[in-house]
Order: structure tokens, then sequence, then C-alpha cells
């Protein structure tokens, strides 16, 4: 598990450089938005879908300013939402990544704004000239990534996810959920290597086949978190599936039946894999890494 870890810590270095560029802080009363902006994006997090960027990315030699500069996309995708699901109208919490919240340390209207700043810079960046010089594949990207986030991906699945309390939920209606609401970003981070890459589609397919697993696999060990996990190790507001009533893989299978659920999923995904060498070992480890983690 070191070399995982080893390269975890290099992401987050190699992650805070890369937004510390793009996030520049202007000189005027708009300054206020940019600070939040860094500082809901800097030092902090896991870096899981940066991670799944540039690991697949170099299964096909892709230029490391190319992957960087992917990676960083979604990983402000990332933040935008974890920044807006904070907020009061949605989750309401305090605590993220062992920091106040956006709307804590700022205000609701400047997170709101920092949110809708952050989505919009991640879209700049994927179309900007520097990110592939083939303007195909940058199209290809900001494609992809608008369908992950979208009402068809991540937000939609943040609508059903307000609405949990209120729906009759069973297994399936619960992964539905979840890979609309976490599995859509986690495929885009998987695959935009082989969109970088163009790779052949076999091997794209076998990306988002073990994308989909991890998605899910994932979800499930954030739910056991939510329960089991401790408040000072997640650095963020925990206990909150049950406070508000929502149908979640513990709550439906009981912890056992999750835990082991996820276990499957972890092994399936890196069977997806054996199309690859040593070169996706990382990504194999990062599957298992996922659902054991305390954090
Ligand atoms: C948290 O994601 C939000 C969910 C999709 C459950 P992460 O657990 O990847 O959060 P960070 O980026 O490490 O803070
Ligand atoms: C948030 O899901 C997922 C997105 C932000 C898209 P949760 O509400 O379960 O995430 P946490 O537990 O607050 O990190
Ligand atoms: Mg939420
Ligand atoms: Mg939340
Ligand atoms: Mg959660």
């Amino acid at each position: 598990m070191t070399s995982l870890n080893n390269c975890l810590s290099a992401i987050g270095v190699a992650m805070n450089e890369e937004l510390t560029r793009l996030l520049p802080i202007a000189s005027g009363p708009e300054s206020r938005l940019q600070e939040a902006m860094r500082y809901s994006t800097l030092d902090g997090g896991k870096r899981l879908r940066p991670f799944f960027v540039l690991q697949t990315a170099q299964l096909f030699n892709v230029a490391e300013q190319s992957a960087l500069r992917v990676a960083a996309a979604i990983e402000l995708v990332h933040c935008y939402s974890l920044v807006h699901d904070d907020l009061p109208a949605m989750d309401d919490d305090d605590l993220r990544r062992g920091r106040p919240t956006c709307h804590k340390a700022f205000d609701e209207a400047t997170a709101i704004l920092a949110g809708d700043a952050l989505l919009t810079k991640a879209f700049e960046v994927l179309a900007a000239p520097p990110t592939h010089s083939d303007p195909r594949v940058r199209a290809d990207l900001v494609l992809a990534l608008a369908e992950a986030a979208g009402d068809h991906g991540m937000v939609g699945g943040q609508m059903v996810d307000l609405r949990a309390a209120e729906l009759e939920m069973d297994v399936a209606a619960v992964t539905r959920l979840q890979n609309l609401k976490t599995g859509c970003l986690f495929n885009f981070s998987c695959e935009a290597g082989a969109i970088l890459g163009k790779a052949p589609a076999k091997l794209r397919q076998a990306l988002r086949a073990y994308a989909h697993d991890v998605g899910l696999a994932f979800q499930i060990a954030d739910d056991i978190l939510d329960v089991e996990g401790d408040p000072d190790q997640v650095g963020k507001g925990l206990r909150k599936d049950a406070e508000a009533g929502k149908a979640t893989f513990v709550s439906l299978l009981g912890i056992e039946r999750a835990r082991s659920q996820a276990d499957m999923l972890w092994r399936q995904a890196a069977g997806h894999l054996d199309v690859f060498d040593e070169k996706a070992d990382l990504l194999r480890e990062a599957a298992r890494f996922i659902v054991e983690r305390k954090l």
C-alpha cells in the first residue's frame, strides 16, 4: 500500500501547484470570490479523481501537462459539488476536509458564487489549447465532463438524493442514485486518460467498467464511514444519512452485507484491468484502498 500512498501524496502536491496556477487572485473586489475558490480547492481532499486521470493517462503515455490540467479540471468540478452540497439548502454541513465549510468561512452567497466559478473554470481549463494540441480531443473532454456533471449525471444525482427520504428506495434505486451522484465523475476521471490518449474502444470500455465498480464501492464505503467513521479522521459531518432518513446501502443491506458487497466490487473492478499490464497496478491497488479507507 505504500506505493499508492506515496503516489497520492505526490498527486496532492502536484494538484496544489496546478490549482494555485489556475486560480490567481485579482486585485479588484472580486478577489473575495477567488479567495473562496482557493480555500475550497487547495490543501485538502484525497485527490482520488485526479489520481484516476493521471493513472489512466499514463497507460497511454499522455503528456504530463495534459493529464495534470484534466486532473485539475475534474477536481475543480468535484470541489464545486462539495461547496454546494454543504450549503444550508442542501446538507447544511459545517465541516469539510477538516475545516469550516466554504459558506462558514465566507458566507452563503460567496459560497454559491465560488461553486459557480469553479465549475466554469473547469471547462475553461479543458477547452484551452495547453490541454491538448488536438481541438477534437479538447471538445471530447468538454462533452464528456458536461455529460458527467449535469442533469444526467452528478447534479441529477444530487436532485434524487435530496428527494431520497420522501421516495421508496430499494437497492436498485440507491444504486442508480449513487451512480449518478458519485459514479459519473469517477467514470469521467477514468475515461479521461483514454480520451487524451485516443485509446481503442476496447481499452476505453475496460476503464469504464473499472470506474463503474470502483465508484459504487467508493459510495458504499462513504455510507459505511457515515455510520462508523471517526469524525476527527474523516474531517466532515457524519451520521447524517440516518438523521436525514435517507436510504443508503447500509440502511438497506446492513453493515456486514454492505461491506461484503464493497469487497466483491473492488475485486471485480481490479479484474476489469486484466487487459492492462503492470502499468495498471496502482489502479488495482486503489480499488482496494477505496473500500478499506478510514477517511
Ligand atoms: C466526498 O468525496 C463526496 C462524495 C462523493 C461522497 P471524497 O471522499 O472523494 O472527498 P475528498 O475529495 O477526499 O474530500
Ligand atoms: C455528495 O454526497 C456528493 C456530491 C457532492 C456530488 P454526500 O453528501 O454523501 O457527500 P459528503 O458525505 O457530504 O461528503
Ligand atoms: Mg449530499
Ligand atoms: Mg453531504
Ligand atoms: Mg456521504
